[in-house]
């Protein structure tokens, strides 16, 4: 856009801030004349809502900071005192801590989404890697954030994690020292964590979903059908199947906000410890490193990768399968060589191949809460080879062209 063509107001405190600071244009190009796809449906949600969260966490966490104490004879104490004494302290706490599971539903909604209608595919790969990018730093804020309260779980959990960096050949013992800063999980652990949860990974995850957004005001939103609104557009270069984000999706968001802050408020009022999956047992004790937990078992939206972890029998392997388990999902765009986005257009084979990852993925995430036994040892096991299959098949079958797909429309379609 050149300087003549930009958008200002000439008068009143717009037109003094619009000539020195472009509020206006940004406010069109992102807002009011970003037009998006107008068949969204309820999947669209959850883009807003993982925004929503993600503002909620950095709110509350501020306040809980207020009276957290990062040192290793203070932290478990700071939290009890936060929870009895601080005025609202409880529901700080509880909004922090349902927000933290509420973020993993919201974004775990969110990546489904996109891989049911190939959001990931080109021209949208950068906004896949960049969603992916956050999906890993969202997984080391929860698990820094877990060790501050300083319970049980919090210390048990982050010390079995860092040793599997101790399986690496070569480097691996080192790693997890550097990691923890010391010979265990100690108090020099639990600072470099506070520090890490508290700045330096939420102005990554901030920083990374503006390049998202970024991303994806560049090329436009995909859509359910898959198709490319900017294809079809009027003398004003309009997409015709587009309608502006302002006013039509803000309200469509704002109802989404709505419902999702009635479920919120539900779970942080009547049950925040989710029946011990948001808040486990044990982490009601302090940490005591001389006192090894029963059952060691991660918050739940880990325990897909853990179960995979625990279904290889050798460590390093099951360190390596379990990171594999997330590099996949950044080369999805360039292994799904198929023609089609959209799923209601794709051959049987693919909705076959995603249901059962599906499956797959909710029981690995069933096992990973679960004690092992041979029959849940064997259940992971299949679990995870349905996991790497689906890529596997994905490629072959798009790579070979086996995939008969459904023709795709020129516009939009409602049901
Ligand atoms: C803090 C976390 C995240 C936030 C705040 C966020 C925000 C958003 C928003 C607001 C949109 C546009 C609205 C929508 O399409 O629903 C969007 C689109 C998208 N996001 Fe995210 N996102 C997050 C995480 C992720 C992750 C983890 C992935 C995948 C790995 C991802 C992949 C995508 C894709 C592919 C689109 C385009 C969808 C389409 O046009 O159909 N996002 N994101």
């Amino acid at each position: 856009m050149n300087k003549m063509e930009k958008a200002t107001r000439s008068s009143g405190l717009l037109g003094w801030i619009d000539e020195r600071f472009p509020l206006t244009e940004l406010w069109e190009q992102h807002v009011s004349k970003y037009y998006a796809p107008k068949n969204f449906n309820f999947w669209y949600f959850f883009g807003s809502l993982a925004l929503l969260v993600l503002v909620i966490q950095i709110v509350s966490g501020i306040f809980l900071t207020m009276n957290y104490k990062p040192a290793g004879d203070l932290a478990f104490d700071s939290v009890e005192y936060i929870m009895r004494d601080v005025e609202w302290g409880w529901l700080i706490r509880y909004i922090h801590s349902t927000g933290a599971s509420a973020f993993f539903v919201v974004v775990y909604l969110h990546m489904f989404r996109g891989v049911m209608y190939g959001s990931y595919k080109s021209p949208r790969e950068l906004i896949w890697i960049f969603g992916m990018l956050i999906y890993l730093v969202l997984m080391a804020e929860a698990f820094m954030g877990y060790l501050l309260p300083w319970g049980q779980m919090s210390y048990w959990g982050a010390q079995v994690i860092i040793s599997l960096f101790g399986a690496l050949p070569g480097i691996g013992e080192d790693l997890a020292l550097w990691i923890r800063g010391d010979y265990n999980v100690s108090e020099v652990t639990l600072n470099r964590f506070f520090a890490l949860h508290v700045i330096a990974l939420p102005l990554v995850l901030v920083f990374l979903v503006i390049a998202h957004l970024m991303a994806l005001h560049e090329v436009g939103s995909n859509n359910p059908d898959g198709v490319d609104i900017k294809k079809h557009k009027d003398e004003s270069g309009v997409p015709l199947d587009g309608i502006p984000f302002h006013p039509y999706y803000t309200v469509k968001d704002i109802f989404g906000v709505g419902v999702f802050l009635i479920v919120f408020s539900l779970v942080v009022f009547f049950a925040p410890e989710f029946g011990g999956m948001f808040l486990e047992a044990p982490n009601f004790e302090p940490a005591n490193p001389l006192k090894t937990p029963d059952h060691i078992a991660p918050v739940w939206y880990f325990t897909p990768f853990y179960a995979i972890l625990r279904a290889v029998p050798n460590k390093l392997g099951g360190v390596l399968a379990m990171g594999a388990a997330i590099a996949v999902l950044f080369v999805l765009p360039w292994l799904d060589r198929g023609k089609v986005k959209s799923i209601r257009y794709r051959g049987l084979g693919y909705k076959i191949a995603l249901t059962l990852f599906v499956i797959a993925f909710i029981l690995l995430g069933y096992l990973g809460l679960q004690q092992p036994t041979p029959v849940k040892t064997l259940l992971a096991q299949i679990g995870t080879a349905t996991y790497f299959g689906f890529f596997i098949f994905l490629w072959l079958y798009t790579f070979f062209g086996w995939e008969k797909t459904k023709p795709v429309p020129e516009r939009v379609t409602f049901k």
